[in-house]
């Protein structure tokens, strides 16, 4: 947590309501005194399982496991780092964002308000310019944009001049002009010289998810070099994290399109929604990251890629599966369309028209039929060396698709085999042989699959953790909670550090809520996703309604300790038994644990 205090986070979310600040982003119904429900906006869903427990200040969804507090849920759902979504909800709860002294940065509340004003006022500045400039309202025109289209873009024009901006909004002070630096509107030149760095180009302002402005993108009216020009990346702008016009695909409703289409460029969305075409977006100037595949994937289940068909376009496409990879589930759709060579979206619509546009959009490939058909053209498939080398390149690739997308990479198999004519149970030996990096994200993967393979039986430590974090209340009934963790340390045949913590964390602050518990592991992923997992599993003995019995508790640690205590136990007794003389420790252990395991099975 850089620079923000740690207990103000504290306090934060002592003070907000995570009902208040989730109900911000969707909308919940109530399904229990204090607990509400919705569709999860993680993964895709029809039922519900996605709850928020007021009294624990906690979110959890039962389908994807998804789990936190309200600044959690503001990361995830926003996009953000958390120490942004922390700003986020302080300015939601009206609080002033505390920062550890002397690392403070100054882009506090105020700066961060400020930049979204200035983002306003200079769209205003350049829409109004726009209709003093008859070349570039002639442009539009002959591009076919209609004044209609203008208007919901917020399309402007930058003047010929160097001071435009610089002057209408920060003439003679020095600190707006440095905040016009920082948003990427004005540049300084040699002598600290301060100049707009738009100047005579169409402007397109380029819009975060939640339709406040962050960026401008420039065109030149003719066909001088550079054609665009964007602002650089900002306090408020991270190319990789937005897309264009993704504002306003989030407010078409859920039946309005089937997919999200992804274009290359903004005007070809602009032209595209001009054609009754809503669902598209641009990446901005670079191929789709994963970032932004991800955050459209809680937009939609199907992604479709459109691109040129040349060779740039097919490099480009190539490019953006392999930011896909990772993102594949067997339930999300990508596919890929490539429009006759030398057309984009906006030049094939005005061309053939949007019915046309439609039948080529209707002929995408899905993402195995793409891998496929572009690995067979890279290699000449009538020599066994290059087909083993197109064997070898699909295993790369298929080693980046998730384990759990099962019927994807069958189907890739299945593909692969036929056009290298040979079996699949070869390239399932080759596929075998190339194991994907074992990153961190992994390891979570790991740690959770393991415990869905187990028969989604959970062991009773796990138990106790999911029922600690869900009630940290019951804390103040458990008979000697330092004695039972004294114990568990020397004798339980698991780790216990995660538990100690919890309990440690709860003892510190007897009214937490399972939302601040997990504070503690926040810089821990690892901790933390194992943690969600486990309080969001549906099982049986992990009642979903959250709800247990404080006695169903105290059995369950009895039941742990005696497991642990009758172990060691045994083992003392088997050394006896073995006509091994016990150390005089030994013994004192011995009669002590006769003692304990005789308490706690009274
Ligand atoms: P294109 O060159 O395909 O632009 O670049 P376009 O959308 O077809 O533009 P028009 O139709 O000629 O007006 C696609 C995207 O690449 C980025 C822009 O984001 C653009 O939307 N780009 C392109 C730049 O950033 N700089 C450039 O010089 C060119
Ligand atoms: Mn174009």
């Amino acid at each position: 947590m850089p620079y923000i205090k740690s207990s103000f986070v504290q306090k934060l979310l002592d003070r907000v309501d995570i009902v208040d600040v989730i109900s911000s982003r969707v909308k919940l119904k109530r399904s229990g005194s204090n607990s509400f429900t919705c569709c999860c906006p993680f993964h895709s869903e029809k039922t519900p399982s996605f709850s928020v427990h007021q009294g624990r200040q906690f979110f959890n969804c039962f389908g994807c496991h998804k789990a936190g507090n309200a600044i959690n849920f503001i990361q995830e759902y926003d996009h953000v780092p958390f120490y942004e979504a922390i700003e986020i909800v302080a300015e939601m709860a009206n609080m002033e964002v505390e920062y550890e002294h002397g690392k403070g940065t100054i882009q506090n509340q105020f700066q961060k308000k400020n930049y979204t004003e200035i983002m306003e006022a200079t769209v205003r500045l350049y829409e109004q310019e726009l209709f003093k400039h008859k070349e570039a309202l002639e442009y539009l025109n002959n591009r076919g944009i209609t004044r209609e289209t203008v208007v919901k873009y917020h399309i402007g024009f930058a003047p010929d001049n160097w001071n435009f901006i610089r002057d209408s909004i920060a003439k003679n002070n020095i600190n707006l002009q440095n905040t016009l630096k920082e948003l990427g509107l004005v540049n300084e030149g040699q002598g600290g010289r301060i100049y707009d760095v738009f100047r005579n180009r169409l402007i397109i302002p380029i819009r975060d998810k939640r339709g406040r402005t962050v960026a401008f993108g420039g065109r030149v009216l003719d066909s001088s070099k550079p054609k665009y020009i964007n602002t650089k990346e900002s306090p408020i702008y991270k190319k990789g994290y937005e897309l264009f016009n993704l504002d306003y695909v989030r407010k078409l409703g859920k039946d309005e399109y089937n997919y999200v289409l992804v274009t290359e460029g903004y005007m070809d969305v602009i032209a595209l929604d001009q054609y009754g075409i809503h669902n598209a977006v641009a990446s901005l100037g670079t191929a789709t990251t994963t970032e932004q595949i991800n955050i459209l994937l809680k937009q939609t289940d199907h992604i479709k890629f459109c691109y040129d068909g040349d060779a740039a376009g097919r490099k480009a496409a190539w490019h953006v599966l392999e930011n896909s990879l990772s993102e594949v589930e067997d339930d999300k759709v990508f596919s890929f369309c490539f429009l006759p060579i030398e057309h984009d979206p906006d030049s094939y619509v005005r061309t053939y028209g949007v019915d046309k546009l439609r039948e080529e959009f209707d002929k995408a490939s899905s993402l195995v039929d793409y891998i496929s058909s572009e690995l067979a053209s890279r290699y000449n498939l009538s020599e066994i060396s290059e087909r083993i080398r197109l064997l070898n390149e699909a295993a790369i690739i298929a080693s980046k698709i998730p384990d759990d997308a099962i019927a994807t990479k069958e189907a890739l198999k299945n593909e692969i085999a036929r056009i290298a004519y040979t079996s699949k149970d070869e390239v399932n030996i080759i596929f075998n042989g190339k194991k994907a990096q074992s990153s961190q994200e992994k390891e979570v993967q790991d740690l959770t699959r393991n415990l869905v393979n187990a028969k989604r039986e959970v062991t009773k430590y796990q138990w106790l953790i999911a029922q600690m974090v869900r009630n940290p209340h019951f804390y103040a009934q458990i008979p000697n909670p330092d004695e039972l963790m004294l114990l568990l340390k020397k004798y339980s045949p698991e780790r216990i550090e995660v538990l100690e913590r919890i309990l440690n964390t709860i003892k510190s602050k007897q009214d937490i809520t399972t939302g601040s518990l997990l504070l503690v592991f926040q810089e821990e992923p690892k901790v933390i996703n194992f943690i969600n997992y486990l309080i969001s599993l549906k099982e049986e003995s992990l009642s979903n309604d959250f709800n247990i019995k404080v006695v169903d508790l105290l059995q369950n640690i009895k039941d742990l300790l005696l497991e642990a205590l009758s172990n060691r136990n045994e083992q003392l007794m088997a050394k006896s038994r073995q006509n091994q003389q016990l150390t005089h420790e030994e013994m004192v252990e011995y009669d002590f644990l006769c003692k304990k395991i005789h308490e706690l099975s009274a």
